[in-house]
């Protein structure tokens, strides 16, 4: 070989080794960073833990804070707001009512006809309406103008004259699932907008007497005779339907629970009298706060960013309308520090881009290589090329928030029961029938308790776990379907002056 061969050998040796050096360089550079995105998972697991210990002390706390906040008025972070509802459905109600149930990005006006006889239902007619983001945070009189002839507009149609006398006033049961003030059954004050309501002049107003005035311009003869929150409307029907029924909790676009109170607990308003002994309490448990609570710095960040800054801690980290959006978060944190989203930083940037039923829909994907992952990502975030680790990776980031909140909201649960004397822990002397613990049932309602079976699955299990398998078999979680508008009927006919 020639000097000129050699040259050129060495030549193509030395440049072998540079593209070797560079490949070994870029994977070693992957690896750290595959290696960042699972310690960043790692991290956020660890900082979500809800060992059974961490339940119980929030179980204790949801009691503590329950006391006080019967106990004064501002005792605590949850208002335990009277209802004036002392006594619940039995089946017996008969007639023909009106609901509305305004709480989301929906209403439905409902109406419904009750045999009298065997809590039986006989006809069930619902309209759905969307309500638009302008009239979510614009005026009351756009608001309730709209319903009202909305309203108006349903019943032409579905008065056809069923138990109904001609130019007899109409009674309505009106869910209204924000915290309200209740000055009686049928009215009540807004204290404050949640889940994305921002309609400033209706806050400290009436809500009941803004929809019976815009009902009477419209030319509706129609009432509101009972003004309930959607817990409120759940476990009227859940009682309605069993009479074990003590408590209803509600999982959805926001979270919140009820549950029936004996009134002499009810310290802030000494002397109040009702011919049951007992009254509901709407807890408005979305603004419960612990310090045993495990939050991480994403949730920090949302509440930051929100409308809502220190508000509504619990609903935060438990309703599907935040779910989502902390996935979205940490999702965002790893593209930035790794490299497994390509060319993903900017799309997931955009606060609240992915939506809870996306993100339970990724998470439920069970096809062997994540194919509905690899759609949404693609059709919703237009981010594509992740690899199958990549999206194993996220489903897990689902998993971790997704469970977190079904077992605070479990944990939730077993702290009414405890403050009520149903979770097992007074023993013999409390809420036991010889010596058994009382058959207690909780009403559930909402998307995603209802919708979403992994979610439903760690709730059920965690109260389990807590409860302990000697009081566990005797707790009934029952889904309640639309029990905040068929609650608030029958709640209307319970409450009806026709009655
Ligand atoms: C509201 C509650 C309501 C719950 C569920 C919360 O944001 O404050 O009044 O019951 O959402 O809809």
């Amino acid at each position: 070989m020639g000097g000129a061969g050699l040259g050129l050998a060495a030549g193509c040796a030395v440049l072998t080794c540079a593209i070797a050096a560079v490949m070994v360089g870029h994977r070693v550079r992957s690896r750290r960073r595959w290696g960042r995105a699972v310690a960043l998972v790692r991290e956020f697991e660890e900082a979500c833990a809800t060992s059974v210990g961490r339940l119980r002390q929030v179980v204790d706390a949801m009691a503590v804070e329950m006391h006080a906040g019967l106990a004064s008025e501002g005792g605590s972070k949850l208002r335990m707001l009277l209802t004036f509802i002392d006594n619940l459905p039995d089946g017996s109600e008969e007639g023909t009512y009106y609901a509305l149930d305004l709480g989301g990005t929906n209403f439905r006006v409902l109406q419904i006809q009750f045999s009298g006889k065997g809590s039986m239902i006989l006809t069930h007619r619902v309209q759905r309406q969307p309500i638009s983001q302008e009239l979510m945070t614009g005026t009351r009189e756009e608001l309730f103008n709209f319903i009202a002839s909305t309203l108006k507009q349903f019943v032409q149609r579905e008065d056809d004259g069923i138990d109904q006398i001609p130019d007899v006033r109409k009674d309505l049961g009106f869910t209204f699932s924000f915290p309200v003030r209740q000055l009686s059954v049928s009215s009540g004050v807004l204290i404050k907008w949640t889940k994305g309501f921002s309609i400033k002049d209706a806050v400290g107003k009436d809500v009941a007497q803004c929809l019976n005035e815009a009902m009477l311009k419209t030319g509706l003869n129609m009432r509101v005779v009972a003004l309930v929150n959607d817990t409120v409307g759940t476990l009227a029907l859940g009682h309605y339907y069993d009479v074990d029924t003590v408590a209803a909790v509600i999982i959805g676009t926001g979270t919140n629970a009820c549950y029936l109170e004996r009134t002499d607990a009810i310290i802030k308003y000494q002397g109040l009298l009702t011919n049951s002994g007992d009254m509901v309490v709407n807890m408005e448990w979305g603004n419960f706060w612990s310090s045993h609570l495990p939050r991480t710095p994403y949730d920090i960040s949302l509440d930051d960013e929100s409308p809502n800054r220190n508000d509504q801690g619990f609903e935060k980290m438990i309703s599907g309308m935040y779910l989502g959006e902390i996935v979205r978060r940490v999702l965002h944190r790893m593209a930035e520090e790794s490299d497994i989203f390509p060319d993903a930083v900017q799309n997931l940037s955009v606060p609240f881009v992915l939506r809870t039923p996306l993100m339970a829909a990724m998470h439920e994907d069970d096809s062997p290589d994540l194919r509905e992952v690899g759609r949404i990502l693609e059709d919703h975030l237009k981010i594509s090329g992740v690899s199958l680790k990549a999206r194993r990776l996220l489903v897990r980031v689902c998993d971790i928030v997704t469970r977190r909140a079904a077992r605070l909201a479990a944990a939730g649960i077993v702290g009414i029961l405890k403050k009520i004397g149903r979770d097992g822990s007074a023993g013999v002397a409390s809420g036991r029938t010889k010596g058994k613990p009382r058959r207690t049932v909780v009403a559930v309602e909402g998307g995603l308790y209802v919708g979403y079976s992994m979610f439903r699955d760690y709730l059920n299990e965690a109260v389990a776990e807590i409860l302990g398998e000697e009081v566990a078999p005797y707790v009934c979680l029952r889904v309640c379907e639309d029990g905040s508008g068929t609650g608030a009927a029958v709640l209307a006919a319970a409450y009806s002056s026709n009655r």
